[in-house]
């Protein structure tokens, strides 16, 4: 079997200069592409010089144009704005949705067992129109947001625990919005289920700090949001299917009847290999989640309506 190593990062920003950074030091090789003339040039340069200092060996080349893209095994797409403070995450649809458009276009070009992450925000309305505008089927386009949602989940657990927060899998479906839903009956510390070790208290503000998580991060930047740990999460995805991992994974995927969704792309357990959404993974929620997750559902429809 071909080795899926070659990656094009679309948007190089600061999420995506951040996953280059990541993947290029793990050995894979990138193009870099980004509408800021000499932008994805620069941050090429900055990244092979690091090859010495932390030992690796690769390819990082920008292009000038997405077609140069078409080689590529994996697209990690992350061009867009970001937010900014007192700005939601929809606030940022209108305009993400025509930057995706462009892209979408560029992307009917690429191979045809090519595999798409997408990051850019509101990540499950731009997954949703990509899909719609591709018309990929749906296991190629993977939304990576629950991933970096269940990261933080992790991280607050540990601070009322002690344990390692790598030592904690925490899982958070549906929208990668203030609707999210941090799910306690999945969640594992070391090993043994959550209830375990965390009181009613203690999940009332995991849950708390994990929805706004993001929006804390951008109350402190002030000029932007987050990009190490989305940056590292998006890697960790990337990795998954370029090495044909078959981890399960809360990934934004378009809905085809699991847990009663459909049409639109919301966080659900994937299993994620080399195609991609290899299958969604139906798993038993306590009953007050699944209404969080319908409800967070129905949000991403209801937005979808309104632009
Ligand atoms: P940034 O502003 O640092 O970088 C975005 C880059 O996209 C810029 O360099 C810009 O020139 C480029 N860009 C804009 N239009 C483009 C186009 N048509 N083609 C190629 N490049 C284009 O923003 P940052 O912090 O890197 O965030 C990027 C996106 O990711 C935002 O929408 C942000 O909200 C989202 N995000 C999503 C997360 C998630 O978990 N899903 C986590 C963190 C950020
Ligand atoms: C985050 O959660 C902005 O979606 C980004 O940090």
């Amino acid at each position: 079997m071909e080795k899926l190593n070659r990656i094009a990062v679309i948007g190089c920003g600061n999420v995506g200069t951040q996953f280059a950074f990541l993947a290029a030091a793990a050995g894979y090789s990138l193009y870099l592409y980004d509408v800021v003339e000499g932008l994805a040039k620069g941050r090429a340069l900055d990244i092979m010089q690091a090859q010495r200092p932390l030992q690796f060996e690769t390819s990082v080349q920008a292009i000038d144009d997405l077609s140069e893209a078409s080689e590529a095994n994996l697209w990690v797409i992350t061009a867009g704005k970001p937010r900014k403070p007192g700005m939601s995450r929809a606030d940022l649809a209108n305009e993400n949705i025509k930057i995706i458009s462009t892209i979408a276009e560029k992307a009917k070009e690429a191979r045809e067992d090519s595999i798409f992450i997408i990051v850019t925000n509101p990540l499950d309305i731009i997954v949703t129109k990509f899909m719609e505008l591709t018309g990929f089927d749906r296991n190629r386009v993977l939304g990576m947001g629950g991933i970096l949602d269940s990261a933080r989940m992790s991280y607050f657990i540990s601070k009322k625990t002690g344990v390692p927060a790598h030592k904690i899998e925490s899982w958070v479906l549906g929208a990668h919005s203030d609707s999210m839903v941090p799910c306690f009956s999945l969640t594992k510390i070391d090993g043994q289920p959550a209830g375990n070790l965390l009181s009613e208290d203690d999940k009332k503000w995991v849950f708390d700090k994990t929805v706004n998580g993001g929006a804390e991060i951008v109350s402190y930047l002030k000029t932007g949001s987050a990009f190490l740990a989305p940056g590292a999460s998006a890697y960790y995805l990337a990795r998954a299917v370029l090495e044909d991992e078959r981890l399960l994974l809360p990934v934004s995927v378009f809905s085809e009847g699991e847990y009663g969704f459909s049409e639109v792309a919301i966080g659900l357990p994937v299993e994620v290999g080399s195609r991609g959404a290899m299958r969604v993974v139906q798993l038993t929620l306590e009953e007050d989640e699944h209404q969080l997750l319908r409800r967070s559902y129905e949000e991403i429809k209801s937005f979808l309506k309104e632009i």
